[in-house]
């Protein structure tokens, strides 16, 4: 079974598969021990260069972040965005930039954004045999263009209308897709209408996985902090005190002590 194959048949409600992001040799090393699969997510705009949106990440950032990222997991499957302009013009441009992606980096598969508008691209791009991972409900690239980041699936019709994205995305070969900020009826009726895994990010334990970003759910960040992300480590408020003390020892001259000079016998 190929890596991919591994995600595509793990569709089961008692074994929740689990899905982190890294953008960085050091966090994929970490993440890989951890994660069913690892995605490298167009969110590092917004997480890593401080963006207000994903739509100013260029492809070769996502080729630079996927490389550091492929090196640093062994064994586990990486998903690499593509991101904003690099595949809606045309299915041929999607192609080209899918390649570009997997073969720079070694990744396993692309993952792109968008629902029945996009299966043509995904079609296309299984079939230069490339994988592909699906996202549909909030779509960030495209949430500046709708003034904001709102909730979807939260009446029947957009419920229905998440259905066909999502049968879409299926018969047009995607793998996987992500499922974002919906309402957890939504994600259960998605989720149920499809035989491939879904894959949720604020989106419910009604999907058959989660995602979360990493650095959301360490405390890595200053400020906002999403609803569906729980701080499991708080590590803004320990690398403050870190360099605090470090701080502080440099101005009183503790630091450098012997123990960090050359040339010095212990
Ligand atoms: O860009 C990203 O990190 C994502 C996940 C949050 C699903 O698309």
């Amino acid at each position: 079974m190929n890596k991919i194959d591994s995600i595509n048949t793990a569709k089961n409600p008692a074994n929740p598969l689990v899905c982190l992001t890294a953008y960085t040799f050091p966090m994929a090393q970490s993440v890989a021990k951890h994660a069913d699969f690892i995605l490298v997510g167009d969110s590092l705009g917004m997480t890593l260069y401080g963006m207000d949106s994903t739509q100013g990440v260029s492809l070769d950032m996502m080729i630079n972040h996927g490389a550091a990222v492929v090196r640093g997991c062994t064994g586990k499957p990486v998903i690499v965005d593509m991101p904003y302009g690099s595949y809606e013009k045309s299915d041929e441009e999607a192609v080209k930039n899918a390649q570009r992606i997997i073969t720079e980096t070694g990744a396993d598969a692309v993952k792109l954004e968008g629902g029945a508008h996009m299966a043509s691209r995904v079609r296309a791009i299984t079939d230069a045999e490339i994988a592909v991972c699906g996202h549909i409900g909030l779509l960030p690239q495209s949430a500046p263009d709708e003034g904001g980041y709102k909730i979807k699936g939260k009446d029947d019709d957009q419920i229905q209308n998440l259905i066909s994205d999502a049968q879409a995305l299926e018969s047009a070969g995607a793998f996987a897709f992500v499922i974002e900020g919906t309402i957890e009826d939504a994600a259960a009726q998605i989720t149920r209408a499809v035989n491939i895994p879904t894959i949720g990010i604020g989106a419910s334990a009604a999907c058959d996985g989660q995602v979360l970003v990493s650095e959301d759910l360490l405390g890595l960040l200053h400020g906002h902090r999403p609803k569906f992300a729980p701080d499991y480590a708080g590590l803004a408020g320990i690398i403050d005190e870190a360099l605090e003390r470090f701080a502080d020892d440099v101005r009183t001259r503790k630091f450098p002590s012997p123990d960090h000079l050359y040339g010095v016998k212990q």
